[in-house]
């Protein structure tokens, strides 16, 4: 459970009026704002089982369209890169802002220290349009997408699965083999693929303290996959796709939760799964006329949100093979930073820089 005791502003506790009352005493709104860098969400104390819940409530909300949330749109400064803006109101959340996020996944040969993902969010005053906080978004984002991923097995996976396969051992291939026992609470065995030997023993070396059970390296993509009964991708996403796991390979019951569209997954794996969900109906078709989809989507049973929220079934035979695929979304994101901006202003957290003096 979200620790509800130290978020004294959180939402179902306050109305607007005394959530802006509460807002006002803490930060000189319209004259300062508060930046948080990466160290500083982290140290809030908001945790990753906080953001595992605010994201099935993020998401529950979307499923019930209770929120605002235009698709990304996005600008592709390099070949296979991606920039992607994100605004999204969570009513219920008093969750306001814009995530400004970018995947350059060349960067590890031209700029060897630099990540491949990077994110900034800019949190506003629902009531006044404001900006309240400029902040990292990077640990948001690294730690809310295994949480959607295993938010949606918990409603499509076999509840009994004990097996986890993690295809990519990047910033996100470690969240996911971190987060997995959250939605997957009885898995046992955790096999990891990556195309550099040396993500692959980072990943084991990093996450085996971390974890109960017990990770091993797959030999291929196909050991792997033979292997699991439920697999996450996230791997760069190229456009056209190049899917390095055969048809054949994949076998009834299984759910895959691509965070990477279908680059690694071939087409016809997502035209015969008995159901095809993804996050964001209006944004996948975006990505379709980007060119990410050759060959168009498959018929979609459901949006995730809809299948948290109970509005459309999740899994209902062990034999179902499901496809999940999340691109992201910022209400996920704004729902998360405006806990941390809570907890940070409560607890003297991050630096206040002058805004503008005008106040008419
Ligand atoms: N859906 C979402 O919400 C969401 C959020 C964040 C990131 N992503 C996506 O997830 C992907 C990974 O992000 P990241 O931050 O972990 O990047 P990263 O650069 O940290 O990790 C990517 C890993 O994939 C490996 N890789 C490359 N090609 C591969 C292949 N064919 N097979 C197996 N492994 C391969 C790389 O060696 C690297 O270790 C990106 O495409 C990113 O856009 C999605």
């Amino acid at each position: 459970m979200v620790d509800l005791s130290l978020m004294g502003a959180h939402a179902g506790r306050m109305n607007s009026i005394e959530r802006r009352s509460w807002l006002g005493k803490h930060l000189r709104i319209g004259q300062e704002w508060l930046y948080l860098s990466f160290e500083d969400c982290r140290a809030t104390g908001v945790t990753e089982e906080d953001i595992f819940e605010l994201t099935e409530r993020s998401l529950a909300a979307h499923g019930r369209e209770e929120v605002e949330m235009p698709a990304k749109i996005g600008l592709h400064p390099q070949p296979d890169s991606l920039m992607h803006a994100m605004p999204a109101y969570a009513p219920s959340e008093f969750a306001c802002g814009i995530k400004w996020a970018g995947n350059f996944p060349t960067n590890a040969e031209r700029f060897p220290d630099l990540v491949a993902t990077s994110a900034v969010l800019i949190l506003n005053d629902h009531e006044s349009g404001l900006p309240l906080a400029l902040m990292d978004a990077c640990w948001i984002t690294e730690v809310r997408t295994p949480s959607v991923s295993f938010v949606a097995a918990k409603h499509l996976a076999d509840p009994d699965a004990t097996t986890f396969g993690m295809i990519g051992c990047g910033i996100q291939g470690k969240a996911h083999v971190r987060m997995a026992s959250h939605g997957l609470p009885n898995v046992e065995e955790i096999v990891v693929y990556d195309v550099f030997e040396s993500a692959m023993a980072k990943l084991i070396d990093t996450c085996q303290p971390l974890v109960a059970a017990k990770i091993r390296k797959a030999a291929s993509v196909e050991d792997l996959v033979k292997s699991v009964q439920v697999i996450a991708s996230a791997t760069p996403i190229a456009r056209p796709p190049e899917p390095r796991i055969r048809d054949e390979w994949v076998s009834a019951g299984q759910t895959l939760l691509l965070n990477d569209c279908h680059s690694q997954v071939a087409d016809a794996t997502v035209r015969r799964a008995d159901k095809y969900v993804c996050d964001s109906e209006a944004q996948h078709r975006i990505l379709d006329d980007y060119g990410f989809y050759p060959q168009g989507l498959p018929p979609i049973h459901a949006e995730t949100g809809e299948v948290v929220a109970g509005i459309k079934s999740g899994r209902t035979s062990a034999a179902e093979l499901i496809v999940v695929n999340n691109i992201g979304m910022a209400v996920e994101d704004v729902v998360v930073a405006r806990q941390i901006f809570d907890r940070a202003l409560e607890r003297g957290i991050g630096i206040k820089l002058p805004l503008w003096q005008r106040t008419s």
